[in-house]
């Protein structure tokens, strides 16, 4: 069952957050060129008006589907789809929350082999040689589940000046669309296909909150990483650590045990973004009221110059509070991508 969420107000200038599906399936009964066709017309025109993107893959009696977008739309989608007739064995393979799509240009991408062979697709216009094998190399990539090359790569290219929007249409889509034919081919499984779809969809979060890499370098951001006071458990503080300097950022660590503590080292540094960080092993319920209290007196202090405020731990982790609860502009729900949320969160806030 796909878990509904509403959308937490977060800081200004972030993205929709896209719920992301796939499944596999198998046909109840052979279906015909034409059926496929017509299943993914009306498809299609749902899920435009849905702002649900996708990709549908037919092949020996299977299916194999992505869809990503609005929670809600793509949970309204899901359960139309598993009452369908036309498949069985309904299968959930990854649900996930992503920063990005993969499919942003397709209402629904179909791919497949069918009998009839006029209705075989074709396939999109050869890129580029050189665009080729980046794309190539990065399916390599994402099929052996490399991300520290994966990243490597997208911030080369992020270097290189190109847009995040043209490392996501000429080089993520086709990719995926790559690892779906390598699926189709029989060149690997369902689950590589599915891991490497997954590690793409990190390095188009990454890129997608990078502004340019240039505009990171120069700024130089500052953040003070720390556990909330008193808080014993510090590992999601550490391993903030090494996120932020991999994305060139200035850090200072705290381990306060007070709240003055905390509120004087943020005197005395100013840092464009302050994390507080609650235990990623243990619910800290109990500690929401002093954490909202700290966040009030943080802002109090550096009132005379914006500071972003993140806080995570296991309650925000899993959802059971939020950004706004506590009265911080963001709440990480992973490690993953923070430092480039937060600096796009830093980059707003100055606009303002
Ligand atoms: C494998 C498979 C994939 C489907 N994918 C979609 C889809 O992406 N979007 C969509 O609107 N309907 C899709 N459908 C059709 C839906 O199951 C359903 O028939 C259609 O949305 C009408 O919904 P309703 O029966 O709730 O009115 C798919 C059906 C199958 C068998």
């Amino acid at each position: 069952m796909l878990v509904q969420e509403t959308r937490e107000p977060q800081g200004e200038g972030e993205s929709e957050w896209v719920a992301c599906l796939t499944y596999k399936s198998i046909a109840t009964a052979t279906p015909r060129a034409q059926d496929i066709d017509a299943l993914a017309e009306r498809a299609r025109a749902r899920n435009r008006s849905l702002d649900v993107t996708g990709m549908l893959l037919f092949e020996n009696g299977s299916f194999l589907q992505t869809l990503e977008g609005p929670p809600g739309a793509v949970a309204q989608l899901w359960s139309s789809i598993q009452r369908d007739q036309r498949h069985e064995h309904i299968e959930v393979l990854s649900e996930h929350m992503a920063a990005s799509r993969l499919f942003s240009d397709w209402d629904l991408l179909l791919e497949g082999r069918f009998g009839d062979a006029s209705a075989t697709r074709a396939r999109p216009a050869a890129a580029p040689p050189a665009v080729a094998e980046h794309v190539a190399r990065l399916v390599e990539l994402a099929l052996n589940a490399d991300d520290l090359a994966l990243n490597t790569m997208m911030a080369g290219f992020a270097e290189q000046g190109w847009t995040s929007d043209a490392i996501l249409t000429l080089l993520i889509e086709p990719a995926a669309r790559a690892l779906g034919d390598a699926w189709l081919d029989d060149q690997c499984s369902e689950l590589d296909l599915t891991i490497a779809l997954s590690m793409l969809q990190l390095a188009g979060h990454a890129v997608r909150y990078i502004p340019s890499a240039q505009s990171i370098r120069n700024s130089r951001y500052r953040v003070l990483l720390a556990t909330a006071p008193g808080e014993k458990h510090m590992l999601g503080t550490t391993l903030l650590a090494d996120q932020f300097l991999a994305g060139g950022w200035q850090v200072e660590m705290a381990f306060p045990e007070s709240e003055e503590a905390l509120t004087n080292q943020l005197n005395a540094q100013h840092p464009d973004a302050v994390d507080i960080g609650l235990s990623d092993a243990m619910p800290r319920q109990h500690a929401l009221d002093q954490l909202r209290s700290t966040i009030a007196h943080s802002r109090q202090i550096v009132s005379e110059y914006p500071t972003v405020v993140s806080v995570g731990g296991r309650l925000f982790a899993e959802a059971a509070a939020s950004a706004l609860s506590v009265g911080a502009d963001h709440a990480r729900k992973s490690l993953a991508g923070i430092s480039v949320r937060l600096a796009e969160l830093v980059r707003q806030s100055r606009k303002g």
